[in-house]
């Protein structure tokens, strides 16, 4: 990974109040144009070869967003791009309208509520479904809090909260290492729910899932509409076409085009982009 940062970076104690995720100053989180994150003009080179190209995103608040695209499109770049782990050269990224995330390193992106699912579940084996949760919920309180510190009545609630909707309640006790792959899957999912964020960005969450495990995935990342924004990066076709709104195109680093599921998947150039793969 190319480090082309070119402007200081805050560091977590600079930009951010732990406690209440808001920016110090004035920088709210500002969604009252709707968009909760938006993206404009962004290119990204590795090496002369351009990963994005002046590449314009936006997104709804509580939105559940496909982004769709053959191999090398973009896609993970955009990811990569969002959560400040790859600088872009040019262009800006902001969450809301106030908050400008080139401004901001990874560890404050993610504290501001912008987290991201990688493709591989990363739980820890070794230890039971609950205290996978009680981790991350305790990890996203900073640093000075403890993480032997007792539970609150109200912690627990949440824990099981997030455990209904990611659907492995009877499985709370079990050791995270015996889950099947899609259970991983959504109880990575719900380490993420546990921190609150505002948008999630989810790198091909089925792959690997039996049919099973992929519609209620689907039911999953449906049910988080609203709530939270979602965007959602996956090759699987089907599984996009039943959880799509609005799917957005990406290719050769910019966006093809926009559209419902039929839109896009009847655009002749997204059957040429497709087939010429
Ligand atoms: N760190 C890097 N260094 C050099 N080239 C990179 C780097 N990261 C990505 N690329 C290149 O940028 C292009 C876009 O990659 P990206 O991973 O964003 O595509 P993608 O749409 O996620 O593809 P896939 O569907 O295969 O996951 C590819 O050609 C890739 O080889
Ligand atoms: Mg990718």
């Amino acid at each position: 990974m190319l480090n082309n940062a070119k402007e200081p970076r805050l560091n977590r104690y600079q930009s951010f109040s732990f406690m209440n995720r808001t920016p110090v100053g004035d920088k709210k989180l500002d969604v009252s144009h709707k968009t909760v994150l938006y993206m404009e003009d962004v290119s990204v080179s590795f090496d002369g070869f351009k990963a994005l190209n002046k590449l314009s995103l936006y997104i709804d608040d509580g939105e559940l967003r496909c982004l769709i695209g053959p191999n090398g499109a973009g896609k993970t770049t955009l990811m990569d791009v969002i959560t400040g782990k790859t600088r872009p050269d040019n262009g800006s990224v902001y969450f809301g309208q106030t908050i400008d995330l080139l401004q901001m390193d990874e560890p404050a992106i993610a504290q501001a509520g912008i987290c991201r699912k990688f493709q591989k579940p990363s739980v820890f084996e070794n230890l039971t479904v609950f205290e996978n949760l009680e981790l991350s919920m305790k990890a996203d309180k900073g640093a000075w809090i403890t993480l032997l510190a007792t539970l609150t009545g109200e912690q627990r609630d949440r824990i099981d909260e997030v455990l209904e909707i990611i659907g492995i309640m009877s499985l709370k006790g079990q050791l995270a290492g015996i889950l099947s792959h899609g259970q991983k899957q959504w109880l990575e999912i719900g380490m993420l729910l546990i921190q609150e964020p505002k948008v999630m960005l989810v790198d091909e969450p089925v792959a690997g899932m039996t049919h099973q495990e992929i519609d209620r995935t689907a039911e999953l990342l449906l049910s988080l509409q609203g709530k939270h924004s979602v965007i959602v990066v996956e090759h699987d076709m089907e599984f996009v076409r039943s959880i799509a709104k609005k799917v957005t195109v990406l290719h050769e680093g910019s966006v093809l085009t926009e559209g419902t599921m039929d839109e896009v998947q009847n655009d002749p150039r997204v059957i040429q982009v497709y087939l010429g793969e």
